[in-house]
């Protein structure tokens, strides 16, 4: 059997082309930032009033160290 070339083209670049990649990934990286951006723009983050953020972290994991739980208020910024 002979194969139309218009397929032989596309079986050997399906073959060739190796791992598929995900094409919104740069977008979806540049949302992230600024969502994250927008957020600190229009929050002023600080631990509630007379407690401090406890920065010691949490060695009790095997591989690897975990943030300590805080506690955040969130006070929307004046514009
Ligand atoms: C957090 C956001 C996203 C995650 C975690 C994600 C993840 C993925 C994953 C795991 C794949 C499969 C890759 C593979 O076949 O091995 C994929 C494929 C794809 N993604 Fe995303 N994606 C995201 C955002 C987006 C956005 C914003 C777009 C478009 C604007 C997009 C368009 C595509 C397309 C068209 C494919 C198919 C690529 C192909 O088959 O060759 N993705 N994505």
């Amino acid at each position: 059997m002979i194969l139309p070339s218009f397929l032989l083209i596309f079986i050997v670049f399906w073959l060739v082309s190796g791992k598929r990649v995900c094409v919104g990934e740069s977008m979806a990286r540049m949302e992230m930032f600024i969502l994250t951006a927008m957020v600190f723009q229009c929050f002023t983050i600080a631990p509630p009033p007379g407690k401090s953020v406890n920065l010691t972290p949490d060695l009790s994991g095997l591989f690897f160290r975990k943030a300590m739980p805080n506690e955040f208020v969130f006070t929307v910024r004046e514009q």
